[in-house]
């Protein structure tokens, strides 16, 4: 399982206390026992919820037996509930909490089971009550990813497939505003609990354009839509696809090298007219390895190199892996850390010391650093910009194999090691829980994070300071939970931000 694989790694980043030692072990809170309920929340999700609670120490029954205290319900109305449980014939029904999600999930973000209050329940509803007000409605969507729990699960990945491949379309063609548009319906459907069966199901949604209804009508229809087969058949699709994922190609230089009439990786390369800058030229020197994603092991070596690293600079040095790998991602294309010092203003070249000692090592393939611009007299910024001011590092290592955990000798492959994108921010630690919150993604979780922020709290929000227009003052921080209470949002776990 990745959460108990990523445990370790995870260690520093949580609170002691919420993850154990031996997550295996999994009786450490034995007086409660839980319950999944699969209805309605299904068969995937389930398991996963499973194994993550099992990774914090819960004891979670696969059957409903006499033993279960806590029965934890997602996304089921009283009204269906209650009659499905009865139908169980679960002994001492009454005297077992019946509780909706959100006990569950503010129990693995404490660590531990948290006392049952009145809103965790799921109340049985009185038989006047069911036949005069069936509670049919269920629960809206926000139109924010923010206030939406995306987790890996995806129900409706035929669905957010085609969509993203419109929106990459877009990209490309430079229309911003449309491929965000379906960005944002992607996002929706990424964060619904069950499958859409018909265009119907749709209605309520936020987010969904009609060139987005029209698309999920087809496929939902026809099993496919035409019109993404047709860009996925398109040439120019295909090459810009090809060279864009080459490191330090972005669209425009693609676009460019299409317009001069290259289509494949070989022409480009051979063709002498063209320069490459430094990163471009490790992109395509690395690229056999760099394109293909890195696993969840491979990113736990790393982040050893990196640990031990960071250690002949000071003892004081704390690693946090951050991006997709902290949502739960068991694949990414990089791996992401975050290095602090406790004093504000000593991590001012702790990064230059890691990559020299990485250097020394033979194991530093590349390294793109960039110095500090964050200046505290600057904020708020009002410009949205993916990269922030801190003392940052891309780099690609040379990781060699047999530092990976279960990596099978493989005779086949020339060479003992593997190239690997990794990158480093060192904010400093007052501005530790923005950066954390900021690079920790998804991407579009973070776009609605601040546009919640601007369009529903008058506050800006970016990776360096949360700051309030209404007050003229800057928010403090110490962890990602006081940036969501500063917004006024229940807290999401990073691995319900995959949005
Ligand atoms: P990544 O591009 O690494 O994405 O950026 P990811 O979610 O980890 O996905 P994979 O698995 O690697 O493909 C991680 C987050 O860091 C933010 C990005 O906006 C993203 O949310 N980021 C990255 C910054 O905030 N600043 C930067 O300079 C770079
Ligand atoms: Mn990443």
């Amino acid at each position: 399982m990745f959460q108990t694989s990523l445990s370790t790694l995870l260690r520093k980043r949580r609170r002691p206390e919420s993850t154990p030692a031996h997550p295996q072990q999994g009786k450490k809170f034995g007086e409660v026992i839980v319950y999944l309920v699969e209805r309605r929340m299904g068969k995937s999700r389930r398991n996963f919820l499973t194994s993550l609670a099992r990774s914090k120490g819960f004891c979670v029954d696969n059957t409903l037996s006499a033993e279960v205290t806590h029965i934890v319900a997602e996304g089921n109305p009283a009204h269906e509930l209650w009659p499905w449980l009865q139908e169980q014939d679960v002994p001492h029904l009454d005297n077992t909490n019946v509780l909706d999600i959100t006990w569950f999930t503010e129990s693995m973000r404490a660590g531990r089971p948290v006392p049952v209050e009145e809103q965790h329940r799921i109340q049985k509803p009185s038989l006047q009550l069911k036949t005069c007000l069936p509670d049919t409605s269920l629960p809206t969507v926000s139109q924010y990813a923010c206030q939406r729990r995306t987790t890996l699960d995806n129900r409706n990945k035929v669905l957010t497939d085609a969509l993203e491949v419109l929106a990459e379309n877009y990209e490309f063609n430079d229309s911003k505003g449309s491929c965000l548009g379906f960005r944002r319906a992607v996002s929706v459907l990424k964060s619904l609990t069950t499958a859409l069966s018909c265009l119907q199901d749709a209605v309520d949604l936020p987010c969904l354009g009609e060139e987005s209804k029209m698309v999920i009508e087809e496929i939902l229809e026809c099993g496919s839509s035409s019109r993404v087969d047709n860009i996925l058949a398109d040439e120019r699709y295909q090459t810009l696809k090809l060279f864009t994922s080459v490191f330090g190609v972005g669209p425009k230089t693609a676009e460019k090298w299409y317009r001069i009439g290259l289509r494949s990786l070989e022409q480009i390369h051979s063709n002498s007219s063209i320069h490459f800058n430094r990163m471009q030229a490790a992109g395509f020197l690395y690229y056999e390895d760099i394109s293909k994603p890195v696993t969840i092991a491979e990113a736990k070596a790393v982040g050893c190199i990196i640990e031990e690293t960071a250690s002949c600079y000071s003892s004081n040095v704390t690693i946090s892996l951050t991006g997709g790998f902290c949502r739960g991602k068991e694949f990414g294309h990089d791996v992401d850390f975050i290095l602090t010092v406790p004093e504000p203003g000593k991590e001012d070249g702790l990064l230059p010391a890691v990559i020299d000692t990485l250097r020394s090592q033979g194991i530093l393939l590349y390294s793109d650093f960039q110095e500090s611009t964050f200046d505290l007299n600057k904020l708020p910024s009002r410009r949205f910009e993916a990269m922030d001011h801190f003392e940052k590092c891309f780099l690609i290592l040379k990781l060699q194999m047999g530092l990976v955990e279960g990596q099978q000798a493989d005779p086949s492959r020339r060479r003992d090691w593997k190239a690997v994108r990794v990158d480093l921010v060192a904010p400093p630690a007052d501005r530790y829980a923005f950066c954390l919150l900021g690079w920790t993604g998804s991407t579009q979780f973070e776009r609605d994070l601040r546009r919640f922020a601007r369009l529903e709290r008058g506050m800006l929000l970016d990776n360096h300071a949360l700051y309030d227009k209404t007050t003229n003052t800057f928010l403090q921080a110490k962890t990602e939970e006081d940036i969501f209470a500063h917004l006024g949002l229940d807290y999401i776990e990073p691995w319900q931000r995959n949005a």
